[in-house]
């Protein structure tokens, strides 16, 4: 049996997806699997991402699997990249079926990434955030930042934004595309302000520095921090302080460890994992007037969630292509044999590189077709 074609979803198949049923509908879609997943956290073989640091950035694989599909992400994140032109995190996986090893979705990830970070983010905030939160500062209004916008609106309940960023076209960008989007946002002159006033502060900036954007004072009792951009060893958002104030909630705590902002804080800092709260065995925000913080670095187990998500979304929809990633073999134990011309009888193929002339004997008669290097 040879394995189906793989399918391939490119950014313009993601893309036409997402317009197709609504960026708010994606998210709230992979949110509701990744939430189903964070309840069957025991199913899936889990370990820290595996990063290549250089000085400009760092390359991540991300694998895991549950025993019926296995997801790897391969991640970049080079905060310099935008000053060449390029995004700062870019990205695509796979999905393969583990009881055989086909690769059954090769796809992009870079949007589809932006759509599960914010699924997360908010995901997190429905359990952890005041249930009247309707005000949220975005500092950072990069790439994910509409996402994480349109996600906590519709997955939340925020209805305003106090948006900020040290790069002012960001912010102007951020304005642009949520017009229309029912969103009340106001531009800040400074993290502090658009800080003033909000139940919910999302950081999610890029710099590869141990960096403060979000000191305590600027805290107010009852908040609920969503820090996002803090992901990389040498590459925080909060002053240690703020990770003092309250209650601090992870993904998976041996990665976050190295690589969220509590890497700047003791070993044995207390947190609680995200499923520990979603299936009860852990309280979440403990009152009103309580700090939480969701530490975020993203985990592979949410790219296996929007993965599983997109591939549904496109097989329903018709969209992408089907790629000849791996051979499609009648007998697959003749791998030799897809290097042969089709459709030549096994007695009868020649040789795979056959001289453009063949050499003529002494007598003018052409030698024997040189034998490929196998029984024929
Ligand atoms: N936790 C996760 O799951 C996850 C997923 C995706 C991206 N990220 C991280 O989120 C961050 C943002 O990603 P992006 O794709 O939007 O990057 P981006 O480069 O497009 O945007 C980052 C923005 O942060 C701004 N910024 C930098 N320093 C700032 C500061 N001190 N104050 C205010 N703004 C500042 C930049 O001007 C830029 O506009 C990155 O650090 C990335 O690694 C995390």
């Amino acid at each position: 049996m040879s394995p189906s074609p793989t399918l391939f979803l490119s950014v313009t198949d993601v893309a036409a997806l997402v317009r197709q049923r609504g960026v708010a509908a994606c998210i709230a879609g992979i949110a509701d699997g990744l939430h189903a997943d964070f309840l069957r956290w025991r199913d899936f073989d889990k370990c820290a991402r595996l990063a290549h640091h250089s000085p400009g950035g760092v390359i991540e694989l991300m694998p895991i699997s549950d025993g019926v599909t296995y997801s790897v992400k391969y991640v970049n994140g080079h905060p310099g990249n935008p000053a060449a032109g390029l995004p700062t995190v870019m990205a695509f996986g796979v999905l393969a079926d583990v009881a055989t090893g086909v690769p059954v979705l090769v796809s992009e990830l870079t949007l589809t990434t932006a759509l599960r970070t914010a699924a997360t983010s908010a995901l997190a905030a429905r359990w952890l955030a005041r249930p009247d939160s309707r005000v949220m500062a975005l500092v950072g209004n990069g790439a994910q930042s509409e996402f994480q916008a349109i996600a906590f609106q519709h997955l939340v309940g925020i209805e305003a934004l106090r948006v900020f960023d040290t790069d002012a076209r960001a912010t102007e960008k951020l304005v642009a595309n949520l017009q229309g989007s029912g969103l009340r946002v106001q531009a800040c002159a400074s993290v502090r302000e658009a800080v003033h006033g909000a139940d919910i502060v999302t950081t999610i900036t890029a710099d590869k520095a141990s960096a403060t954007i979000l000191a305590a004072d600027m805290l107010a009792p009852g908040m609920h921090v969503n820090a996002v951009g803090g992901d990389c060893p040498g590459k925080t958002e909060l002053e240690p302080a703020v990770l003092g104030l309250g209650k601090v909630f992870v993904e998976f705590a041996p990665q976050t460890r190295v690589e969220g902002d509590i890497q700047r804080m003791p070993a044995d800092f207390p947190v609680t994992e995200l499923w520990e709260v979603f299936s009860g065995r852990r309280t979440g925000r403990d009152n009103e007037a309580q700090v939480t913080v969701f530490d975020s670095v993203g985990f592979a187990l949410e790219d296996h969630a929007a993965l599983r998500f997109m591939h549904a979304a496109a097989l329903e929809a018709g969209l992408g292509e089907r790629l000849a990633l791996v051979p499609q073999l009648a007998d697959p134990k003749d791998l030799f044999g897809a290097l042969l011309p089709a459709g030549a009888p096994l007695q009868q193929r020649g040789p795979v590189n056959r001289p453009s002339a063949a050499p003529r004997t002494r007598a003018g008669s052409p030698s024997p077709a040189p034998r490929c290097d196998r029984p024929a």
